[in-house]
């Protein structure tokens, strides 16, 4: 492969893989089960980008399940969500050059929800934080955290190097953390994830004390935590597979509501008027477009105030059959399918975010965005009146 034998992408991928490999001391290859590939915006990408993917597609075809992560715009409405007939083409060309490659052109964060779903212990390449996390965390899978090209390459090879999470030994966790803080909406797992994030400091966390979690909590968490500090793999007792299979780090940290207090302190701004309301980060489930709809129900979005509903396009198709598009359509919601807050080119468009996300918010505080996080509630509150009413 090398050699050139199987073409130049091939070959390109395998120069990647090798310097890998080297680099982090692995003595093999092993086969991926999936490969999940971030850097798909034209706004991360630029020029050089979309050649170096023309290069690749000429001849790079994939040889396992591979999908995308959010671009930089619906592919289908990014006129009503105000992307310029510019960005567009260029991101067109972009999702074209992987489409010759043979990927799923699925733009979403959450591949586990429209069928890229590693089962437990089985080895893959992803790129996406939050969606490592989930995957090594929630669902056992081993995958480091790769970068677009290297995933690009295991796509092409159908293997990764052996380093990293996908060896038992790295995988052992090396700080508990007792949690002893009550949750009563979604916002405070992403609240957790920045104190435990914080608190771990690059460490794999072994985590106590929680009693109950559904996806949509694990899904934010999983952001939220690899965001603000963590590495992408932790333990929750009770909880997540393979928790009883490790020994309970000596080394404790506590969070309490304190700490909970102090991420939400961390994490908004002093802003009362809302120009953008966000919820979907990552990408909503299907239940979580249901509570908003239930929520919009006989609402309206107030003028000046735009909220995005950021999913993939496949849980869209389901919202639409269900008939949450319409309600959520009728009350002047837009949904942002393909795409993301974080990846589309907004930077000095909004003044100001609300959403459910820790992670959200700190993407868009980098788009020069002040930022309010808090449950679906108070982000629909927001919407209906342009202001955040905490
Ligand atoms: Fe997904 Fe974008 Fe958030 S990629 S996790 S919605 S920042």
């Amino acid at each position: 492969m090398l050699d050139g034998k199987e073409g130049y992408a091939v070959r390109k991928s395998m120069e990647i893989l090798s310097a890998l490999g080297e680099i982090f001391g692995a003595k093999s290859l092993i086969d991926v089960g999936s490969v999940q590939v971030a850097g798909v915006s034209y706004h991360n990408l630029g020029d050089a980008g979309l050649e170096f993917l023309n290069e690749l597609a000429v001849d790079g075809r994939v040889k396992v399940l591979t999908t995308l992560n959010p671009a930089g715009m619906d592919l289908e409405n990014w006129e009503q969500l105000g992307i310029s007939p510019e960005f567009a083409e260029k991101q067109n060309l972009v999702i074209e050059a992987f489409q010759r490659m043979g990927i799923l052109v699925s733009c979403t964060c959450t591949p586990y929800l429209i069928g890229n779903l590693p089962l437990y212990g089985e080895h893959v390449a992803w790129s996406e934080s939050s969606a490592v996390t989930f995957a090594n965390s929630v669902l056992g899978a081993r995958t480091n955290r790769e970068g677009g090209p290297s995933a690009l390459a295991a796509a092409f090879v159908g293997k990764t190097p052996n380093y990293g999470l996908h060896l038992d030994e790295n995988r052992s966790p090396d700080i508990h953390v007792k949690v002893d803080a009550e949750f009563t909406k979604l916002s405070d797992w992403g609240a957790l994830g920045y104190a435990i994030g914080r608190k771990a400091e690059n460490k794999i966390p072994y985590i106590t004390g929680i009693k109950t979690a559904h996806l949509d909590m694990l899904k934010s968490f999983c952001a939220s935590v690899v965001t603000y500090g963590s590495k992408p793999l932790f333990y929750m007792k009770g909880i997540t597979p393979g928790a009883e299979l490790q020994t309970q780090p000596k080394d404790t940290i506590t969070i309490d509501q304190g700490d909970l207090k102090i991420a939400y302190d961390g994490i908004n701004d002093d802003v009362n008027d809302i120009e953008l309301v966000c919820v979907g980060c990552p990408h909503c489930s299907i239940k979580e477009i249901s509570e908003i709809a239930d929520l919009l129900e006989s609402k309206r979005v107030a003028e000046g105030t735009e909220l995005w509903v950021a999913t993939s396009r496949t849980a869209k198709q389901l919202a639409d059959k269900r008939g949450y598009t319409a309600t959520i359509e009728a009350a002047g919601g837009k949904f942002a399918c393909d795409t993301c807050m974080a990846v589309a080119p907004l930077k000095g468009r909004f003044k100001s975010l609300a959403t459910t996300s820790a992670k959200g918010c700190f993407y868009s505080r980098q788009n020069l965005m002040k930022t309010k996080m808090g449950s679906v509630e108070e982000c629909i509150n927001a919407a209906v009146t342009g202001k955040w009413n905490n």
